[in-house]
C-alpha cells in the first residue's frame, strides 16, 4: 500500500485553511495544520479525523515553524494560507503605519521566511508543492488597505519567481487570488462584497488548481479577470469599476 499523501496548511484555524483541511482530509491526507488559536485548531483536527498534527503558533515564530516541519518530515504539499485583513478605519483616509507594519510581517514576512524552510524538505525530496494564498488585491490596489494589497501583491510576485527559479527541481510553486469569501475574515471587512463565495468552494479551487500545479488562477470569474487588467486600464476606469468596492475596516 502507498504512503498517503502529506500537506501542511498555515491559517487552518478558521475560514478558507480550515475548508482546506477538511477537503484534503476527505482525500486521506496526512496533515500538519497551524494556525493561533489552540482551541479552534483542535476542533478543525477532530474534524477531520485521521493522521492530523497541529501547531498552534504564530507565523512570526520561526523557530517554533522550523519545529513543527522538521518533525512532519515528508512532505507532498504546503499551502501558506494564513493572513490577516487590516486596513484604514472609519473616519480615516489611509491605515496608520503600525497596522501596515503587522500587515506585511504576517501575511508576507513571516510567509516567505516560512517558505524557505518548507524548500529544505522538498528540495531534499526532490518534489513537493507550494500554493501561496494571496488575493484579487495583490493585483488590483485597494486604496482603502495599501499593505494588504502590497503584502499579497508580493506574494504573487515571489511565487512567481520562485516558480521560475525552482523549474526542473521536481518542486512546483502556485499562486492563487481568490475574490471575496465568507470568511470570519470578513466579519472585519464593512463594504460591499459582490460574487461572495463560500470557503468551501474557495478551497476545492485552490487544492484543485494546487494538483493541477497552475502557475497563477483566481477566482470567481467576473472579477478575476478585471483584477489581472487592472494595471493596464487607466486610473480613472478603474475607479469607476472599484467605486462601489470600497471599505472600512471594523473590529471584526
Ligand atoms: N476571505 C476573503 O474574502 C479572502 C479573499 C482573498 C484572500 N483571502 C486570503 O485567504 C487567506 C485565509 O483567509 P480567511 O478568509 O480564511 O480568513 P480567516 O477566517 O480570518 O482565517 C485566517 C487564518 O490565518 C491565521 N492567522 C492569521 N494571522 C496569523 C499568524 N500571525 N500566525 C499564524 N496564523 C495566523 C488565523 O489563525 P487564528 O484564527 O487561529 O488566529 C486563521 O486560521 C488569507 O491569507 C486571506 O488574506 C481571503
Amino acid at each position: 500500500m502507498s504512503e498517503p499523501k502529506s500537506a501542511i496548511v498555515t491559517g487552518a484555524s478558521s475560514g478558507i485553511g480550515r475548508a482546506i483541511a477538511l477537503e484534503l482530509a476527505k482525500a486521506g491526507w496526512r496533515l500538519g495544520l497551524v494556525g493561533r488559536d489552540a482551541v479552534r485548531l483542535a476542533d478543525v483536527a477532530r474534524a477531520c479525523g485521521g493522521d492530523v498534527s497541529t501547531a498552534a503558533l504564530d507565523m512570526r515564530d520561526k523557530a517554533g515553524f522550523a519545529e513543527f516541519v522538521a518533525k512532519f518530515g515528508a512532505l507532498d504539499l504546503y499551502i501558506s494560507n494564513h493572513g490577516i485583513l487590516d486596513g484604514r478605519r472609519e473616519g480615516q483616509i489611509v491605515e496608520t503605519g503600525s497596522v501596515a507594519d503587522e500587515v506585511l510581517a504576517i501575511n508576507l514576512t513571516s510567509a516567505i521566511a516560512a517558505l524557505h524552510e518548507v524548500l529544505l524538505v522538498m528540495q531534499g525530496r526532490g518534489k513537493g508543492q507550494i500554493v501561496l494564498v494571496s488575493s484579487l488585491g495583490g493585483l488590483s490596489p485597494l486604496p482603502d488597505a495599501p499593505a494588504y494589497s502590497a503584502s499579497k501583491a508580493g506574494l504573487v510576485m515571489y511565487g512567481l519567481s520562485l516558480r521560475e527559479a525552482l523549474r526542473g527541481t521536481g518542486v512546483g510553486v502556485s499562486v492563487c487570488c481568490p475574490g471575496y469569501v465568507s470568511s470570519p475574515m470578513q466579519s472585519k471587512h464593512l463594504g460591499h462584497r459582490p460574487h461572495e463565495i463560500t470557503p468551501e468552494d474557495a478551497a476545492r479551487r485552490i487544492v484543485k488548481g494546487a494538483l493541477a500545479n497552475k502557475r497563477l488562477f483566481g477566482f470567481p470569474a467576473p472579477l478575476w479577470p478585471e483584477a489581472l487588467f487592472s494595471l493596464l486600464v487607466p486610473a480613472g476606469v478603474l475607479r469607476w469599476f472599484n467605486g462601489k468596492l470600497r471599505f472600512t475596516v471594523g473590529k471584526g
